[in-house]
């Protein structure tokens, strides 16, 4: 079996990071990742991913200004330096380019903390509470141009408690988010799933109930 070689993107702690490269250990893992990419200098999971022994690459937006073409494009050479054949995005906090994702379609997926299409966009467990939904989770779903919009490929759920406060709530959902992202690679990973009318199929049917996730926890 040769393993897909991929590459993670965060900005930030690196949690669902080090939960991929833990899934990724094990050896029929059909995924191998071969090199983290931040483009914060400061990102906490690029120390994780050193300790792990994987490679690592800082691509400083900063350095670019408000040239996002730029940016991606330097991106862009280190993936293609490092053969990457699949992107994870995970806690990546960069807006990018419509050709960089069109390059990457059906390539590269990304972990949103809803369940989409509810709570687009930033500060999802306060929204949830304040909407007052009594199920909120996460999702995993490739990635397309338009924000947080891609066939979706996984979700796990959570209860929302009534004495729940943002932090509580997204310290549960954080738990979901690291089993469904590594059991969603793999899928992918394994070429099981594809992308039909902006939807995806497992094995050409729906994805099925019991890829979903909802602990009791
Ligand atoms: C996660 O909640 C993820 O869903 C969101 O950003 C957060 C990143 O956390 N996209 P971490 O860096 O994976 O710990």
């Amino acid at each position: 079996m040769s393993r897909k070689r991929v590459a993670i993107l965060i900005s930030g702690r690196g949690s669902n990071m080090a939960a991929l490269i833990e899934a990724a250990k094990e050896k029929n893992f059909p995924a191998e990742i071969v090199l983290v990419l931040s483009n914060r200098p400061d990102a906490g999971g690029l120390d994780i991913a050193r300790a792990a022994g994987i490679a690592t690459v800082v691509v400083d937006h900063k350095t670019y200004g408000k040239d996002r073409v730029s940016f991606d494009g330097a991106m862009q050479s280190v993936l293609e330096q490092n053969r990457i054949e699949l992107i994870c995005l995970a806690g990546f906090m960069r807006l990018l380019t419509t050709p960089f994702v069109e390059r990457w379609d059906g390539r590269m997926i990304n972990i949103h903390p809803a369940l989409l299409p509810a709570f687009k966009g930033l500060d999802t467990h306060q929204r949830a509470r304040d909407a007052g939904v009594k199920v909120h989770g996460a999702t995993v779903h490739f990635v397309v141009p338009e924000m947080d919009g891609g066939a979706i490929i996984m979700q796990g759920a959570v209860a929302v408690r009534a004495d729940d406060s943002a932090q509580t709530l997204a310290a549960r959902v954080l738990t979901v988010e690291h089993q469904i992202y590594p059991q969603a690679l793999k899928l992918v990973a394994e070429g099981r799933v594809k992308i039909v009318d902006g939807r995806s199929l497992i094995d050409g049917k729906p994805v099925p109930d019991t890829a979903s996730l909802i602990p009791s926890a």
